[in-house]
């Protein structure tokens, strides 16, 4: 039995490594795949999920263009992270697999309303929030909300106070975590402990495989800002966490836990105040995973995208 998942992204490098093994992965039925603007513009997002479906062998593939800019504050992007096309790094050829017509937003909605689905956001939640907002009724059918994004211990890695997805569209957030759905979060302070090595990324390499190769070359580009930021041999692999939950959701440990979203402050805007400690009575409405087995999540990246 498949689990059927949306994964609605801005690729990004970590986006690009969480899409390919969802594409390696039978478990999985990818719906579709909906672009957000983030880290790119969303012209950029868009045609970069195509490249990633073409380099896994999926042309066929249903891409959707969704929100190109957040609900209420104007979009800040991550250049200087990603680079300029979004997926520096490997050289990879211009997509020629078509974009679907449909709005990503309307496709959420439409896909909700005819089935049970897992919605995997790997991107600021503009397109999941849009899509709720406008039809709350597809909260019935959407099994779990699997989120990158916000962090506690770790700080944030934008503001000192917020996370990229969550910062650049805080609303959009703050609709997210009180809707009452399932949510599973891997915030900062997990991915933080998933980090890249020189043996991880040569592993990939190793593999030879077109797919495989691209991975490894992604992440020689993507690593070397944490890398140069945190002082550690390698920089956190933040993405690919939400798809290896649904996959080995063993790898993971966190608490069932309330977590509201700062949206007034300037100061602390974006910010995910999770009551780790429970020191609040506020209902929990998240599970927020502080732990993850690195290595075995890394042995399932390098095991799967190795049969692309
Ligand atoms: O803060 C990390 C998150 O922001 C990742 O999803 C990365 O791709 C960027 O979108
Ligand atoms: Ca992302």
């Amino acid at each position: 039995m498949t689990r059927p998942i949306i994964i609605d992204t801005d690729p990004g490098q970590d986006d690009a490594v969480a899409i390919l093994l969802a594409l390696a992965s039978p478990e999985l039925d990818v719906v579709g795949i909906t672009a957000v603007a983030g880290n790119v513009p969303l012209p950029l997002t868009e045609k970069n999920a195509r490249i990633i479906c073409e380099l896994a062998g999926r042309p066929d593939m249903k891409v959707f263009a969704g929100a190109s800019r957040p609900m209420v504050r104007d979009l800040v992007t991550a250049e200087y992270v990603h680079g300029k096309t979004g997926l520096d790094g490997p050289d990879l050829p211009e997509p020629t697999m078509p974009l679907q017509d449909q709005h990503g937003v309307d496709f959420i909605i439409e896909t909700c309303r005819r089935q049970k689905i897992t919605l995997c956001a790997l991107g600021p939640l503009t397109n999941v929030a849009l899509a709720l907002n406008r039809a709350p009724d597809i909260a019935s059918n959407i099994e779990e909300i699997v989120i990158m994004g916000g962090g506690l211990f770790e700080g944030g890695n934008t503001t000192p106070a917020a996370e990229f997805n969550i910062y650049v569209d805080p609303h959009a957030a703050d609709v997210v975590f009180r809707s009452g759905i399932p949510i599973v979060v891997m915030p900062l302070d997990l991915t933080h402990t998933a980090l890249t090595s020189r043996a991880r990324v040569e592993a990939f390499r190793a593999i030879g495989t077109g797919p495989a190769i691209a991975t490894a070359e992604l992440l020689d580009f993507f690593e070397r800002f944490d890398v140069e930021k945190y002082g550690t041999e390698g920089g956190p692999l933040h993405d690919p966490n939400v798809i290896a939950y649904l996959l080995k959701p063993e790898l993971y440990k966190g608490r069932h836990i309330n977590l509201e979203v700062e949206i007034s402050s300037e100061l602390t805007m974006g910010m995910t105040v999770a009551d780790w400690w429970g020191v609040t009575k506020r209902p929990a409405n998240c599970t927020y995973m502080r732990y993850v087995d690195d290595a075995g999540f890394f042995d399932l990246l390098i095991e799967r995208i190795g049969k692309l």
